[in-house]
């Protein structure tokens, strides 16, 4: 049955997880403000704050909300972006860049506390997929799909507390 959840907004989450009994996957793919007409040094900061709050609080809201309906086997799957990783940070995009590493450590410390739980949790980057975000000259968005997807069909013996695209790890 499809829901509808305004990421940013506890109330509207609140009354989607009432309506679920139990979830086997959480993917948390809502994402914005890709952010390139900005320079870290002038950022607007209602840009960087409307990012977080989407890009990083949404996804940590709506697990928060969800995780009592999991159970072993359960799958969260944070799509991130390579933008976000530390190890290659440009100065370019940096509310979503900032959002997106994060995100990436939201990831990790939830990872970490459920490392017992039989629930994997990962971070995947898509890849450049030609969406409303990503525009012209992006991969089809079944390729970018797939590269979540990987993360959701994991085996119970998968990883967790990793960034991946299309199954490789990426650097954090
Ligand atoms: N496209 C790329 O090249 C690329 C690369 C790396 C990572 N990513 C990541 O991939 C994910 C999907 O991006 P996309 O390319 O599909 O972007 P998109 O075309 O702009 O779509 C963004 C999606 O996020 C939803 N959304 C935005 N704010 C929301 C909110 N407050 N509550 C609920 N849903 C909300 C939108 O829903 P509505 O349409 O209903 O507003 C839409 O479905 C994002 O996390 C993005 O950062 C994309």
């Amino acid at each position: 049955m499809p829901l509808r959840l305004d990421v940013a907004d506890d109330d509207s989450v609140a009354a989607a997880a009432a309506e679920v009994e139990h979830l086997d996957v959480l993917v948390n793919n809502a994402g914005v403000l890709y952010d390139t007409w900005q320079h870290p040094s002038t950022a607007d900061l209602a840009v960087v704050r409307e990012a977080l709050e989407v890009n990083l609080l949404g996804a940590w809201r709506v697990t928060e909300a969800m995780l009592p309906r999991m159970g072993r086997g359960g799958r969260i799957v944070n799509v991130s972006s390579g933008a976000g990783s530390l190890a290659r940070m440009g100065a370019g995009t940096p509310a979503y860049g900032v959002s997106k590493a994060a995100l990436n450590a939201f990831t990790l410390k939830l990872a970490t506390e459920l490392r017992d739980t039989g629930i994997l949790v990962n971070a995947v980057c898509p890849g450049w997929v030609a969406t409303d975000m990503g525009g012209a000259g992006g991969r089809p968005v079944e390729e970018g799909a797939a590269s979540v997807l990987w993360a959701v069909d994991l085996p119970d013996d998968g990883p967790t507390g990793g960034f991946f695209r299309d199954g490789r790890r990426l650097e954090w």
